[in-house]
């Protein structure tokens, strides 16, 4: 029976680039979303950039644009990065359209009738220079506990005490660099204490509607109690104005998950499909259509308690499931500037094929919260062995033959002895895999069918029976197998290669294929000359993509939430980060934030090489705890190569890496020298360790 679904993405805030981190969310969506399709469901895929709050208002500020100009161009930037990974939105939107401004209201309106919407006076810290209110992150000041200068609001990044804004000691506004004072202003709040919801999402949350490591989590949550929910921001704000509240605003976290309403309400005007039938809580119950949301670990109490919360009592349907996933990193650590493995969409694609990247997610994708590595190593090995040496290999195996000898016609299949039967049995176990979202089992049983279908050529020797003039009808049936078997791993792969499927489908000559075509094989059917579908990873196109990444390094601020807030655990849209810069200081004195863009790092050196024909220069290749750099440094002087081999020392890691002379300096060590000396090199204490940070 056809299902009709909606599925969406969590919205990606409209502060900054996509990268590999969010792709994890938006592949493993995708790839369930096209499964869906082939099956031969109504399936669409809504999504919009979020695009509201004050990082976004100041953002645009002082780049002397307005948070119009600001949004579309990011708006313009995101969507050709998901076009470019083959992300196949039915509709990308933003949440500063109408459609979700009509929602909000609505839905606004709705909780206040059910009486769930309470205006308090709160008091907060205000910019008086600036005029605005400030949320945590925009005030700085010194660490109660630790006394470490230049933290922020909400929480202290040297002894990670957690406080309150007004705890921190000499405050200044890291908007203008004013002194805040303390100012009440009038709230609106979501009764999320009032206890009928508490019992409501008691039921709410338990498996299959969120996975057993989310319930555990949400279950700790309401263990502990809800708090009603600050639901609006005073002006200046970038948002939705409340309707019957001049000057306040609707804050992001409230019309950000409004906003997949807004971009399906879009969709359903484009494809005339009927918005109730999905939305409405009785004729979504009536007619069984399902709802959707891929989300990362980090927003799960949004998506999990506000937002069933916020549907339920508007009299909307809430969603059928919530699937949640882990964080990304890269060989095994956090995705780091300085490392070159914070990378960009655009500069993957720059550099590398994205089914690439759609696949090697694919077989490391499970249902589960586990966070997921990129190794870059096992990433290109994978898809070299994989796809290019297993996958596409069978075809260019057979479809010479078909075309030089059979005039590009396929022929008849004998009755036994092929791996087909096997082929085609495992198409709904594969299809279970795909709809449990075990990507890497899907992924492994279309491998395993793989091999079947390479055994059987290695087997059967086809470049041999050409060579003999009476295996002629032979060759025509074991090359026509092999076709046959490369379809039906095309069909199983689409979901995760849709480009390289339409390709097949092309030199196949056949309609687009679907899950039902997994019953049928091709016979006495002309095909098209066989061209090259997918080369091999090249590991130096992996390296340049990751000098990339070290070059283009611009200083944070850096642009937050989803994805980027992976790194700091569970960060509330309330901790808003810093956009702007602190107050200008003193000419010639630089601001703790300026020291911090430089990243140092305690590195061993080890290997120390004279540079034929340098005078001054040793070629030293520093260990960071794992990572490797080659850095030319003028210290021949003072130094022979075989004294330094083994020291620790501290370098500069985000140095955009110089072209010289003699090769690639991707670094620089740090050294004392005057008229008195030197140069000398630094030296940590004992203790430290490669890869350590100096701050
Ligand atoms: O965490 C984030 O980046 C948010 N922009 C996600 C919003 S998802 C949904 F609620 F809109
Ligand atoms: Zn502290």
């Amino acid at each position: 029976m056809s299902r009709r679904i909606l599925v969406t993405s969590a919205l990606p805030y409209a502060n900054g680039a996509i990268h590999l981190g969010h792709l994890v969310e938006y592949i493993q969506t995708d790839i369930w979303v096209r499964f869906q399709k082939m099956r031969g469901h109504e399936c669409w895929y809504a999504c919009a950039d979020d695009t509201h709050g004050t990082p976004i208002m100041l953002r645009a500020e002082k780049e002397g644009i307005t948070p119009e100009q600001l949004i579309a161009r990011v708006w313009h930037e995101h969507k050709r990065d998901f076009d470019g990974f083959l992300i196949g939105f039915d509709h990308y939107g933003s949440t500063n359209s109408e459609e979700t401004r009509a929602h909000a209201h609505a839905i606004y309106a709705r909780l206040k009738a059910a009486g769930l919407i309470e205006v308090r006076a709160i008091e907060q810290f205000y910019d008086p220079v600036k005029q605005m209110f400030l949320p945590d992150r925009f005030i700085k000041g010194e660490c109660p506990k630790c006394h470490a200068k230049d933290q922020y609001g909400d929480a202290c990044e040297v002894c990670g005490a957690a406080y309150q804004p007004t705890e921190l000691i000499e405050p200044y506004s890291a908007v203008s660099g004013a002194k805040p004072v303390r100012k009440t202003s009038d709230h609106y709040f979501f009764r999320l204490s009032d206890p009928q919801l508490a019992g409501f999402l008691r039921d709410w949350t338990r498996p299959p509607r969120v996975q057993e490591e989310a319930a555990n989590k949400l279950r700790e949550w309401l263990d502990a109690g809800l708090t009603d929910w600050d639901i609006s921001r005073d002006a200046p704000y970038f948002g939705f104005e409340i309707p019957d509240a001049p000057g306040k605003y609707f804050y992001v976290w409230l019309d950000a998950p409004i906003g997949y309403l807004g971009s399906f309400q879009a969709l359903a005007t484009r494809e005339g499909l009927d918005f109730d039938a999905y939305w409405d809580a009785e004729r979504a119950a009536a007619e069984g259509t399902e709802v959707y949301h891929f989300i990362g670990k980090d927003i799960l109490y949004f998506h999990a308690l506000f937002w069933p919360a916020m549907l339920h009592y508007a009299g909307l349907r809430t969603p059928t499931g919530v699937f949640c996933h882990g964080f990304l990193t890269v060989n095994g650590q956090k995705m780091s500037k300085s490392r070159g493995t914070f990378i960009t969409a655009e500069s993957y694609l720059r550099h590398l094929n994205p089914e690439w990247l759609r696949y090697y997610f694919a077989a490391k994708l499970t249902p589960t919260l586990e966070d997921i590595d990129l190794n870059l190593e096992d990433f290109v090995a994978r898809v070299n062995s994989d796809l290019v040496g297993k996958f596409v290999n069978i075809a260019s195996r057979a479809a010479g033959f078909i075309t030089k000898r059979f005039d590009g016609r396929l022929g008849s299949l004998p009755a036994h002895d092929t791996p087909l039967p096997a082929l085609q049995a495992a198409a709904e176990a594969i299809a279970a895999h795909y709809e449990a979202r075990e990507y890497g089992k899907a992924l492994r049983e279309i491998m395993a069918l793989a091999d079947l279908a390479n055994q059987y050529v290695d087997q059967h020797k086809p470049w041999e029976m050409a060579k003999q003039p009476d295996r002629e009808a032979e060759l025509h049936q074991v090359c026509t197998v092999a076709i046959n078997t490369f379809r039906l791993l095309t069909l199983y792969l689409k979901p995760v290669l849709p480009r390289l499927a339409t390709q097949v489908e092309a030199f196949l000559n056949i309609p687009p294929l679907t899950w039902a075509d997994a019953g049928q094989l091709l016979t006495e059917h002309l095909i098209q000359p066989y061209q090259h579908l997918m080369t091999r990873v090249d590991p130096k196109a992996v390296e340049a993509m990751l000098a990339d990444n070290r070059e283009s390094l611009v200083p944070p601020p850096a642009p937050v939430r989803h994805g980027e807030h992976q790194q700091h655990g569970v960060v509330t849209k309330a901790a808003e980060p810093s956009a702007l810069p602190p107050a200008q200081p003193a000419e010639g004195v630089i601001s703790i934030d300026d020291f911090a863009k430089i990243d140092l790092r305690v590195a061993r050196i080890v290997a120390a090489e004279h540079v034929a024909g340098a005078d001054k220069l040793l070629r030293l290749t520093l260990d960071l705890g794992g990572e490797r750099r080659t850095v030319f440094a003028g210290i021949k002087s003072t130094y022979a190569p075989e004294s330094l081999v083994g020291r620790l020392t501290v370098m500069v890691a985000n140095l955009a890496p110089r072209k010289m002379k003699f090769g690639l300096s991707e670094g620089m060590v740090l050294a004392a020298s005057d008229e008195r000396g030197g140069p000398f090199l630094l030296a940590p204490d004992s203790g430290a360790e490669p890869g350590m940070r100096v701050k």
